[in-house]
This record gives structure tokens, sequence and C-alpha cells, in this order.
């Protein structure tokens, strides 16, 4: 493992007040939300998708680094270029989706466990030598009756943890998805308590598993309370209970923090993340920044919809996000800017 060089990876995927732009969604995610607009699930289509995102100018005003996917990284532009080499000219750092999905857990109705951890050692070298230097692993967690049990937690953690040391063996920065969903009737503070134990199992399995924490980025839910809670919470309560929970949970050696958006409309996710930084930026000893997916690429994709016509408006309105997001990380956000 070269320590000094995952640090340094780890510090420029948050550095300057920027996030990293997740746009690693597996065919069947990426499908569902061209099925929603009409545009055909080709792999063609997912291509000419993905090269609007990528060659949209300046995008590196507000992001440091990309996630991708395997399929996008053995594509090409329609120039030729490989996409990897696309998002390295445009000024930022590649990284890869490494999972293969969250599956049923064995005994556990209702759980799930995260697969993908066979051949990726020889998946992380291959990666590597294609010039991506990070890797995304998520776990997801569901709220409900009596879920989710210690024992899926620390599944969970323990497949992240070994993950993580595969990551950092082969030179990539591990960024550690926990996900606790939204969806659910449970209310802010269920949310707080589960996402509290789920990082404290984590980090424990992390350290146990000897994760240099300084060559890591966690990427977290907010907390927030269920999509169908009937008492939904201020912005204000939503920075204080994450901020909370973060500062309990998450060692100060770890570099950065990059939040999912887990469903939140992209208004809601940036007002929040720009809430936590505004009034907490100097309490916190880690970078707050977003790693959204979602949340950034609307309403760029109901732009696009799949015509090429459409491609300067839906890059301009994807650029546009992207900054009022790096407002968000400075708290610097207002309002008024999404016009
Ligand atoms: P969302 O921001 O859409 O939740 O996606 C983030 C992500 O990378 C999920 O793995």
């Amino acid at each position: 493992m070269n320590e000094a060089e995952l640090i340094k990876t780890a510090k420029a995927m948050v550095a300057d007040n920027k996030g990293l732009l997740a746009m690693d969604e597996s065919n069947p995610t990426c499908n569902k939300r061209f099925a929603a607009l009409g545009i055909p699930q080709t792999a063609e289509m997912r291509r000419r998708y993905r090269e609007m995102i990528v060659t949209t100018p300046r995008l590196k005003e507000g992001v440091n680094g990309a996630i991708l996917y395997d399929e996008t990284v053995r594509q090409k532009l329609s120039d030729g270029t490989p996409f990897v080499e696309a998002v390295i000219d445009a000024g930022i750092i590649p990284g890869i989706k490494v999972d293969m999905g969250a599956k049923e857990l064995a005994g556990f109705p209702g759980e799930k466990i995260t697969a993908g951890l066979d051949g990726l050692r020889e998946r992380l070298s291959e990666y590597s030598e294609m010039g991506l230097r990070f890797a995304k692993w998520r776990a997801v967690l569901k709220i409900g009756d009596s879920i989710p049990t210690r024992r899926c937690i620390e599944n969970n953690a323990i497949v992240l943890a070994r993950y993580a040391a595969l990551c950092q063996e082969a030179g990539l920065v591990p960024m550690v998805e926990p996900e606790v969903l939204m969806e659910g009737k449970h209310d802010l503070k269920t949310c707080l308590s589960v996402t509290e134990q789920v990082l404290h199992i984590v980090f424990d399995q992390l350290h146990k598993q000897r994760i240099l924490a300084e060559g890591m980025i966690l990427k977290p839910n907010m907390i927030l309370p269920g999509s169908d809670c009937s008492e939904q919470s201020s912005t204000d309560e939503i920075a204080e209970t994450t901020v909370k929970c973060l500062l309990r949970c998450v060692p100060a050696s770890v570099v950065g923090v990059a939040f999912l958006s887990g469903g939140q409309s992209s208004k809601l996710a940036t007002e929040r993340l720009n809430a936590m930084n505004k009034k907490y930026k100097p309490k916190m000893p880690w970078a707050l920044v977003f790693s959204f997916s979602r949340a950034l690429q609307h309403p760029s994709i109901d732009i696009w919809n799949g015509k090429e016509e459409n491609i300067e408006k839906a890059q301009q309105a994807l650029h546009h996000r992207v900054k009022l997001n790096a407002a968000a990380c400075r708290g610097e956000y207002k309002p008024d800017m999404e016009k």
C-alpha cells in the first residue's frame, strides 16, 4: 500500500469545497431512468448520456471526481477518446463503482447484503491500470419492523471493510457507502439512531481490518425522516442532526465525507448540505461535500431526453447544479441562485 499516494488522492477528491459526481448507475438502474423518459435502453444511449455528462464544459469548477460504471470505462466518446482519458483530460479524478449490487441476505427476510468480493482483487488491479483512482461500494440498510438487524449491519460492515482493504492494497481510495434508506415511515430520531449504529459498526470494522482512515472517503446518507413519515423536519433540524451524528461517529482522521442524495429533490439536497457547512464548518474536522447522482443529474437528464439537439441545454443545467452544490460546500448557496 502506498499510503502517501492514497492520502493525496483522498484529499484531492474533497479539495477546494468541491464534490463528486456519481454517474455510476448500473445498467438496470440507468435503464429505469431512461424508461421513465421513453429513452431507448441500449448501451449506445447510455454511452451518449455519459458523453453528454463528461463533455460538459467547466464541470471541474464544481467537482473534483466522477464515479463511473464498468460499462462506461470500456466505452469511448464519439471522437474515439476512452472515457477514463476524457475524464482525466477534463481535470477530474476518475473513480469506479465496484460492488455488484445489494442482494437478499439469506436468513434475514427484507434485508440485503452487497455482492462483489469474489474476483475483486483482479478487477481492482485492472481498474488501476486503466487509470482509475478510487472505488465505491454501496451497502443498503432499510429501516422497518425490527430491521435493520445487528447481524445485517455487521455482515455489511465486514464486507465493506474487506472491499476497502483490497482497494487500498491496489492503490485505489475506497469510497465507503453504507446507505440507510430514506424510504419508510420512520422519524428523524430513528434515522439518527440507526445511522449512528451503522457508522459505529462500520468504523469499528474498518479499524479492525487495518484501513488507513486518512486514505478513504465516507459516503453516508443525511439524517432524514422517512419519506412516508407524517412529521417532516426543517432544514436546520436536519443539518444539526446530521452533523451531530457524523461528529459522534466519524474519526477526525478521515479527510472527507461526501453525501449521497438518496432520493431527495435536487433543491433540498443542496439546501441541506449548505445549512451544514454554513453553520457547522468550523466544528467539523473533515470536508463535508456531495457525491450525488440523482440530485445532480436532474434536471439535465430530463432536458437531454436522448436527443442530440438538447445536449447544450442539458449541459448548462448540469453545470448550474454542480456550481450550486459547490456553493453549498462553502455554505454560500442561496435559493435565488436557482434561477
Ligand atoms: P443518489 O445520489 O442518487 O442517491 O446516488 C448516489 C449513489 O452513488 C448511490 O450509490
